[in-house]
């Protein structure tokens, strides 16, 4: 694409960003996805005869037809799947159902944020990032060949291919027993029709729904036992002011659920006062962090955290490990 062109799109992509408070580390990625669509359009195949490519490329993206989709929802987690923050996040999650299935009666397990459960990490987007290389590529020693997430990425290798690697729907899928039951949303159209074809041989609920408001509408569920995973992409600013007030709700009106929060450690801080008003409301939560080298030079991300309501017997005591295997990572401090 011209360079006039693509100065004046990422002028335009910014302003609708600002209108909308992407984080910065968002609108640059959202500018690379928006950049190569709008390439496409001005390859000639959707360009009406004769059009100026320049007033064609803008007029689409004004008229929302592909800035819309991009801006709103352009987060695909393929970019990160199994990098250090999943590697956290996983791992506890693996460790908390393989402890609550250990007890007979059925649960209910609910994800608001689910993504398309089944990454390929020989992707071009994964190898790119190089974050799965230096995530789960490079610590899979860390869990033993009997921790539940070791056994969950051996399955899904031996069923998908050398290459695959299990997102939270599908290791949840992985533990579950069939009286169990699985709601798991989804936004994205693409991440969400991989999601229903990646659980399709499981008795999972899959819906294209905002994910907040579907836990609202199931809880308390039935059965009354069980887990909830919150895990945004934090593509808007407003989510850290919201979430504390869903939580606050999810915890009202499921007071035995076990609810969980992933969170990002930026070093814009930008989880702080989400974080400070969640403990103020949750003072028996169980909190943990874990530090790791920024994925490249420059990015935001140094951390990953878990703020997790009514935290099942033992949790601390994996966290801790968990946490002794991260302080191996060289961190600046
Ligand atoms: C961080 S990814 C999920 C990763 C997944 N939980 C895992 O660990 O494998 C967040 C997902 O939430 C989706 N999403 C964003 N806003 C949403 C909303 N309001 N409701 C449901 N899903 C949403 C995005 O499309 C993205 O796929």
């Amino acid at each position: 694409m011209d360079r006039r062109v693509s100065d004046q799109i990422d002028g335009y992509a910014r302003k609708v960003a600002q209108q909308f408070k992407f984080l910065p580390e968002i609108i640059l990625e959202t500018r690379t996805i928006s950049l190569q669509r709008l390439s496409s359009i001005d390859s000639g195949r959707t360009r009406p005869k004769g059009r100026n490519p320049l007033s064609h490329v803008i007029g689409v993206a004004r008229a929302g037809s592909y800035v819309t989709p991009a801006f709103m929802l352009s987060y695909q987690h393929i970019y990160h799947a199994g990098n250090l923050a999943d590697v956290h996040k996983h791992g506890l999650l693996a460790w908390i159902l393989n402890y609550l299935t250990a007890k007979a009666k059925p649960l209910t397990y609910i994800e608001t944020h689910a993504g398309r459960a089944l990454y390929d990490l020989q992707d071009a987007a994964a190898i790119k990032t190089g974050e799965a290389a230096a995530g789960i590529g490079k610590v899979a020693s860390w869990f033993d060949d009997t921790h539940p997430l070791t056994e969950v990425l051996t399955a899904a290798r031996a069923t998908h291919g050398p290459h695959s690697y299990a997102g939270s729907p599908l290791i949840a899928a992985h533990l579950l027993r069939p009286d169990d039951r699985m709601h798991l949303a989804e936004l994205h159209p693409g991440e969400h029709a991989a999601l229903d074809f990646a659980l399709s041989s499981f008795p999972a609920k899959c819906y294209q729904q905002d994910g907040f408001e579907l836990a609202h509408s199931l809880i308390p569920p039935t059965p009354r036992r069980g887990f909830m995973l919150i895990d945004p992409s934090y593509e808007i600013k407003r989510d850290y002011e919201d979430i504390p007030r869903h939580i606050a709700g999810f915890a009202r009106a499921w007071n035995v659920g076990i609810i969980c929060l992933w969170y990002p450690i930026l070093t814009a801080q930008s989880h702080l006062p989400m974080l400070t008003t969640l403990e103020k409301a949750h003072p028996g939560a169980f909190r943990h962090e874990v530090r790791f080298p920024p994925a490249r030079k420059g990015h935001g991300m140094i951390g990953s955290g878990m703020f997790v309501i009514n935290p099942p017997y033992g949790l601390e005591t994996e966290a801790a490990r968990v946490s002794d295997r991260f302080a191996t990572l060289t961190v600046d401090r």
